[in-house]
């Protein structure tokens, strides 16, 4: 008991639990985004069928979505103390600081982890809101899938990106996502204490090669969906 109160109340114990949490959310992101390529098909069947796929899961989904919600704030939380533990401790900030070789960790992600994560939050609310609790099939948004009745969730995402206000916004959160991947990613190696002088490159490359892969890989759907189905209805 003892160790796990040492992980909620020290330094170390925090930023373990910011690494390991937000490594937990790239792997939900990268199965996020696996199960929006569906999108790019020509109907709507495939995002439809598996869209019911989770729903089927019942009580199973649940859970997951329970603990993404607690590792969403899990993360959410240790990013703020960790972050105002680090001011208190060194009221001057590194603004001018230069890398001693290898890759620079200093960069506009790096200084700004906070506001690209408060930027992050208030977009997950909005989006939650819109696609996750938007309209129902009691709204009508229904859709018959080989001879089955689901809910129409394809219906939802593309009235959302015919609009081309719901394009631009999404567009712009993905790329403080972007920002915010590329430098959490390495930061979280390092919280881990996974990083040594040898693997410090590849690392970062390939926290690097995530950031830009999610980021476009989310950033492109909008776009997509906006030029395709015939952009520019009420915008
Ligand atoms: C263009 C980009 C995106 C699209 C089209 C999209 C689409 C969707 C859709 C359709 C749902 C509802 C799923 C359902 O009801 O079964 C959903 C849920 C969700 N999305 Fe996204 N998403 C995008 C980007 C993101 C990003 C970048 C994040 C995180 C930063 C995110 C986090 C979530 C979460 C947490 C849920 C709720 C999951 C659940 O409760 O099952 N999404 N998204």
């Amino acid at each position: 008991m003892v160790p796990l109160k040492r992980l909620f109340s020290s330094t170390l114990g925090r930023k373990y639990l910011m690494g390991a949490s937000g490594m937990a959310l790239v792997l939900f992101l990268v199965v996020h985004l696996l199960g929006n390529l569906t999108l790019y098909a020509h109907s709507g069947d495939a995002i439809n069928t598996y869209a019911a796929k989770l729903e089927s899961l019942g009580v199973g989904l649940v859970v997951l979505e329970v603990g993404l919600a607690l590792t969403i704030l899990l993360h959410i939380i240790t990013a703020f103390q960790v972050t105002f533990s680090s001011k208190v401790a060194r009221p001057i900030q590194y603004s001018n600081a230069k890398s001693k070789g290898g890759p620079t960790k200093n960069t506009i992600g790096s200084r700004n982890m906070i506001v690209t994560g408060v930027v992050l939050l208030v977009f997950l609310v909005i989006h939650i809101c819109q696609f996750r609790f938007g309209p129902e099939m009691e709204d009508g948004y229904t859709a018959t899938v080989n001879g089955v009745m689901v809910h129409d969730l394809y219906r939802v995402v593309v009235e959302a990106f015919v609009q081309v206000k719901w394009v631009a916004f999404y567009v712009s959160c993905m790329v403080f996502l972007g920002f915010h991947l590329r430098h959490g990613y390495w930061s979280a190696f390092q919280s881990l204490g996974l990083i040594n002088h040898r693997w410090s490159k590849p690392i970062y490359a390939l926290g690097l090669a995530i950031a830009v892969l999610l980021a476009f890989g989310f950033l492109f759907i909008p776009i997509y969906i906006y030029a395709t189905q015939g952009g520019g209805g009420n915008s």
